[in-house]
């Protein structure tokens, strides 16, 4: 991959990322956020965090089926604090709108509503993963302790997968799709591994 491919498609990749909030605050300003503008704004800025953090995962699997895929570990960090910056614009929402800023109310959906809970703890995961997400990070942590760390970022998914099946009505859909892709990225992980350790093993007897 030469350098002038990698930037067009990182400035491609900051582009796509950047839309879904380039699009809430077009729909702000012109007042066209629909009936609900705090629920709109929740669920986009839920299901995008959500999404990119799956996107992110996608990531090691396609370097594991091919070396020349290697090159797109510069995205997995990219991905994943976009996700990050998704998740916090979703909880300050949530704070600030729904809450309106009062901690009684962020009690009892703590200990009340589920799905709060599964989100809350998403959250809690994503928060160690975005603040060592650096490269004096990872010097610090070495790269044992932090890789062993950033596997965390699967229980988040996971979290966000549940919150999402138990946020909305019975009999919706729509949190399927998102589902089957984490389920694939999951079960993919393990038999990749061992076809790359194969892979190593045969390289070093020939
Ligand atoms: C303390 C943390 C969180 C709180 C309080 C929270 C709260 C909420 C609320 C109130 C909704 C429903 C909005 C509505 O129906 O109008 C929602 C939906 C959602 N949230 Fe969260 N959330 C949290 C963390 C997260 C995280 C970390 C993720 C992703 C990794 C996430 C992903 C989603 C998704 C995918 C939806 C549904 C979007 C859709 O239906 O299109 N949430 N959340």
């Amino acid at each position: 991959m030469n350098r002038k491919t990698l930037i067009a498609l990182k400035t491609l990749t900051w582009i796509a990322c950047l839309s879904p909030f380039a699009l809430l605050v077009y729909e702000a300003v012109t007042n066209t956020l629909g009936p609900d503008p705090t629920s709109t704004i929740t669920l986009t800025t839920g299901y995008n965090a959500l999404l990119m953090l799956i996107l992110s995962l996608g990531i090691t699997p396609l370097r594991l089926l091919s070396p020349r895929l290697s090159w797109l570990i510069r995205f997995r960090r990219l991905l994943g604090l976009f996700a990050f910056f998704y998740a916090s614009l979703h909880l300050a929402t949530y704070i600030a709108l729904y809450m309106n800023f009062d901690l009684g109310v962020f009690k009892t959906d703590i200990t009340k509503r589920r799905f709060i809970i599964a989100g809350f703890l998403a959250y809690s995961l994503l928060v160690p993963l975005a603040a060592t997400s650096t490269t004096w990070a990872i010097r610090k942590l070495g790269g044992k302790r932090w890789n062993r760390l950033h596997k965390l970022v699967y229980f988040a998914a996971i979290c966000g997968i549940i919150h999402y099946w138990w946020q909305v009505k019975p009999g919706v859909l729509s949190p399927m799709r998102l589902t089957i892709a984490l389920f694939v990225l999951l079960a993919a992980r393990p038999v990749l591994l061992l076809i790359q350790k194969r892979r190593a093993r045969r390289a070093v007897a020939a």
